[in-house]
């Protein structure tokens, strides 16, 4: 009695690698003293996300602006039980998952499809994937998660081999935070993750107006500004810097050559601070620019390209009825 019989549980139902010790704060370092000493100075967006930066971008997915979030949620909600038809996926790779709040619509409909057995998020933001790997296990009877805590940049080849026929997502538009060149590297490596019966169900952002991009980057209640400081937050912490994030400015303009958003942190004055981690000291003209982000944003023949040139054939393109955003459907070429 109270004694357990025969075998240990099969398989626990979480499980979470970590590929971020220590090697975190070195590409953070690495990032600070190659983007900073640059004649046109550059920090990557990962820097963005610790957990005030997370629930900022939260924030900034409820902002009436940032139309993003809820029309794609939209569009899963209206094509999720498709999706799951077409796919008959056991499993979901989700790249950058967050708080995997829109991933449960798709969780949905593949548990009423009867397919679902693992969700298998990946992110750099530790706490994001612990967080969301006990939430589901607790909503999904029978799911099992296989966190990977790490940058997808890096650490693709952690993603566990494939358990059946797999979905691998990569939602909310941050395709669109790679520059061209890279972003067709980057599809190719997520190309190794899928078989031949598998799945990209890929977000992306919508050349419109640009008025309605410019305000969904520069919201009037100033969150958007404030995530973006967020950046220097991180360094002075990580970094023993010393940045004042109000001696800069937000600035988010459409480049109508390239169609993406640019985000800045512009200086107010000529300051020089101290990052005392990397013995530096980093100058800024008064009115200089650090770039903390691009947002391409995706016509049709774009994404179709890039997925081309990645070895991946688009099958659904699946929008809203304004065509603000895309749910793309792609496969490995025959
Ligand atoms: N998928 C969610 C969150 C998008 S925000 C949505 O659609 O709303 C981008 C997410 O990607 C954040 O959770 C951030 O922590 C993660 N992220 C950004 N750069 C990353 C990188 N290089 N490697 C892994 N995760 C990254
Ligand atoms: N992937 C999101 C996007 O490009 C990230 C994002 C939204 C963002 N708003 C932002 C990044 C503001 C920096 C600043 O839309």
């Amino acid at each position: 009695m109270g004694v357990q019989q025969g075998p240990a549980p099969a398989c626990q139902p979480i499980r979470i690698e970590s590929h971020l010790d220590g090697s975190s704060d070195r590409s953070l370092a690495e990032d600070v003293l190659d983007g900073l000493t640059r004649p046109f100075k550059e920090l990557p967006p990962k820097h963005f996300y610790d957990s005030r930066g997370a629930d900022l971008f939260d924030q900034i997915c409820e902002l009436p602006e940032y139309y993003q979030t809820r029309t794609e949620r939209t569009i899963l909600e209206e094509r999720a039980d498709e999706l799951a038809e077409l796919t008959a996926a056991n499993e979901l790779v989700e790249l950058g998952s967050g708080t995997a709040a829109k991933t449960r619509v798709l969780l949905d409909a593949l548990q009423a499809a009867g397919t679902l057995e693992r969700y298998v998020p990946v992110d750099v933001t530790e706490s994001m994937v612990r967080g969301c790997a006990e939430a589901l296990v607790e909503e999904y009877p029978g799911l099992t998660v296989h966190g990977v805590i790490g940058d997808f940049e890096r650490h693709l080849a952690h993603v566990p081999v494939a358990q059946g026929p797999r979905i691998v997502a990569f939602l909310g538009g941050t395709i669109g935070n790679f520059p061209p060149g890279s972003r067709r590297r980057f599809l190719r490596e997520i190309g190794r993750l899928l078989g031949p019966e598998d799945h990209l169900l890929l977000g992306a952002d919508l050349v419109k107006d640009p008025r309605v991009l410019q305000a969904a980057y520069d919201d009037s209640r100033g969150v958007t500004a404030e995530f973006n400081r967020n950046v220097l937050r991180v360094v002075n912490r990580e970094l023993q810097a010393e940045f004042d994030p109000e001696d800069f400015e937000h600035v988010a303009l459409f480049d109508e050559h390239h169609e993406w958003i640019e985000m800045r942190l512009r200086a107010r004055r000529e300051l020089t601070a101290r990052v005392s981690a990397l013995d530096m000291c980093v100058h800024f003209d008064a009115g200089e620019e650090l770039r903390t982000e691009i947002s391409a944003k995706f016509t049709r023949e774009r994404l179709q390209g890039d997925l081309a040139a990645a070895g991946m054939e688009l099958t659904h393109w699946l929008t809203d009825p304004d065509e603000l955003f895309v749910l793309s459907v792609s496969r490995p070429a025959a």
